[in-house]
């Protein structure tokens, strides 16, 4: 028997998104992050997976190429990174000067966790014609190794703007590359890496969800497996998922990403309804309550995280120096080529 075939009937009432916090927790926690943040110098940088309760107090919420260019033009002397670690290690890649807090220090990836520099050194000395791409979700470590960086938001266009006359690396995510390859017909070595959350939804949910509202529209993030990007009305960052249901004339969409980003659309889409996807595995665990996909890694912050690491300045992101110098300039090209206007380019 298939995984599918094992998958129980859909209940369309546990596509919830999580419980926001008790107002009466939420409203001093975020009078007293205010006061830091003034005391400090300091800005809040929020990934959009974050809880509502984070991206409330946040100065920016975005995607990971909207967060690495306000870390690259802040004026603040503190930066608070409410996401995951890699996140925070590019934000101090681009402030060698400044401190950069994260909420908790375990916020990983299982990108990151796929991809070891010590193996990627190993890899790369077999073809010294490689020219390696890295999705911004890998290590400071694996940024040194790398020619360029890439968020889901920009992938396309660095991959256009990549040497003709190199092979392309590209790591570690092979869902993001594979896709990347469907849209340019550029071949690439692809590195055998995958976010967990995103693998774990499935083409026969989406099309139990299509069946449930056959007037969505499907927006899937392109870490997601083919099976599923097949499926979809528009494949996109975080970002440019939000932006199309802004713009799209629709009424309802079928979201297939981590389920935090449904407090921004909500917010900026009034009117328009938004159905969280299930999990694979969320869908065969029993539970009370959420079946809506969380990244565990991102959904570790905590309000009282985000007071507590302004209060103690720390856990605080340290890395070597010649790491430090070694990894900007892969980031400052993106941030480049990210910013010209290339012809055809995403
Ligand atoms: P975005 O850059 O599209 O926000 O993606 C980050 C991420 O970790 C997706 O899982
Ligand atoms: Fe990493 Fe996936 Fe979590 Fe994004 S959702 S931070 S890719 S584990």
């Amino acid at each position: 028997m298939t995984e599918v075939a094992e998958m129980p009937a859909l209940e369309l009432d546990d596509l919830q998104i999580r419980k926001p916090l008790p107002r009466e927790t939420a409203e001093p926690l975020a009078r007293e992050i205010y006061a830091l943040k003034k005391q400090l110098n300091a800005v809040i940088l929020a990934h959009n997976y974050q809880i509502a309760e984070i991206q409330d107090v946040a100065d920016f919420v975005g995607d990971s190429l909207g967060l690495s260019q306000e870390a690259s033009r802040t004026n603040a002397d503190v930066i608070v990174f409410a996401g995951v670690h890699f996140m925070a290690e590019t934000a101090k890649i681009l402030n060698p000067n400044k401190i950069v807090v994260l909420p908790d220090k375990d916020a990983g990836c299982s990108l990151e966790e796929s991809c070891p520099a010590p193996k990627l050194a190993e890899l790369q000395r077999t073809n010294p014609n490689f020219w390696t791409i890295a999705y911004i979700n890998c290590s400071a470590a694996v940024k040194a190794l790398c020619d360029v960086i890439c968020t889901s938001g920009n992938a396309e266009k660095i991959v256009r703007a990549a040497p003709k006359n190199k092979d392309i690396l590209f790591v570690p995510d092979e869902n993001l590359g594979q896709w990347v390859m469907e849209q340019t017909g550029r071949p690439m070595t692809l590195w055998k890496g995958n976010c967990y959350a995103h693998v774990e939804y499935k083409r026969d949910t989406i099309l139990s969800l299509k069946a449930h509202f056959p007037d969505a529209k499907v927006v899937v993030h392109p870490e997601s497996l083919r099976e599923v990007r097949n499926l979809a009305d528009a494949v996109a960052s975080t970002e440019k998922m939000i932006t199309y249901c802004k713009t799209s004339p629709a009424k309802r969409f079928i979201v297939v990403t981590e389920s935090g980003i449904i407090h921004r659309m909500q917010k900026e889409c009034p009117g328009k309804e938004f159905v969280c996807t299930p999990a694979f595995n969320a869908m065969r665990l029993p539970t009370d309550h959420c079946r809506c996909s969380e990244c565990k890694y991102m959904k570790m912050n905590t309000l009282q995280k985000v007071r507590d690491c302004m209060k103690n300045l720390a856990p605080r992101i340290e890395l070597p120096p010649e790491i430090l110098q070694r990894a900007r300039l892969p980031i400052e090209r993106m941030l480049q080529i990210s910013a010209a206007k290339i012809e055809n380019a995403g």
